[in-house]
């Protein structure tokens, strides 16, 4: 089962993802945590020329391919070969991060960057993705007052980042059988139980 959790700036996904991985393997899961943009020695030198505050001039189109080429490396060499081995994968963003940030932050063309997400995944899907979603400016508070990483993504206006919260909402009313939704403005320890029952259903379907 592949598995991706989504959201804005200071959703928390990160913070919840080793909690999630240690529940599953006490259960018998077979769980490979990763990340996006990262989680192979290339994809991680992709995401620090992303994310590097001195690349304030990089162009969206630049920014999306940059995207796809460190998703593909990390879809050959990690996801596709863990989940044919029967593992469960935990990814913290995936594919819908392109959508949102890059399509309708950008506000690029959603059918081009639909079709390069599909170029760069070869079409793998999540069998399940998790919106952890909050307002923006909380969002991005959090980041700030938590001394958590700022980089060239987060320095983009509010305004791109509201549009990035507009469209996960989209997406998820396009897409409803894959999506579930979590209110992330909430204590750390509900949203935990939240995603593990999430999770567990559906595991268990
Ligand atoms: P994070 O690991 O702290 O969430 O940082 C990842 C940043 O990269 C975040 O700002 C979202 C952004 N991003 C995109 O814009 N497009 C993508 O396809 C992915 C995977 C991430």
């Amino acid at each position: 089962m592949f598995i991706t959790l989504e959201g804005p700036e200071g959703s928390g996904k990160t913070s919840h993802i080793p909690y999630l991985v240690e529940y599953l393997r006490e259960k018998g899961y077979v769980v490979f945590p990763t990340r996006e943009p990262g989680g192979t020695t290339i994809s991680e030198q992709v995401r620090d020329i992303l994310h590097d505050l001195k690349n304030a001039e990089m162009q969206p189109r630049t920014e999306t391919l940059l995207y796809q080429a460190a998703r593909a490396q990390i879809v050959e060499q990690v996801i596709k070969p863990r989940l044919d081995a029967g593992e469960v994968v935990i990814s913290d963003r995936y594919y819908d991060s392109t959508i949102a940030y890059q399509g309708y932050g950008h506000q690029q063309d959603l059918e081009q960057v639909r079709a390069l997400v599909k170029y760069a995944t070869g079409g793998l899907t999540p069998d399940l993705t998790i919106l952890l979603d909050l307002e923006i400016e909380v969002g991005l508070k959090r980041k700030t007052q938590n001394e958590m990483e700022w980089n060239r993504m987060d320095a983009y206006t509010v305004e791109f980042h509201k549009r990035v919260r507009n469209g996960y909402l989209e997406m998820v009313k396009q897409e409803p059988k894959r999506w579930v939704v979590v209110n992330s403005n909430q204590k750390w320890d509900n949203v935990q139980a939240d995603l593990k029952k999430i999770i567990i259903a559906g595991l268990t379907k």
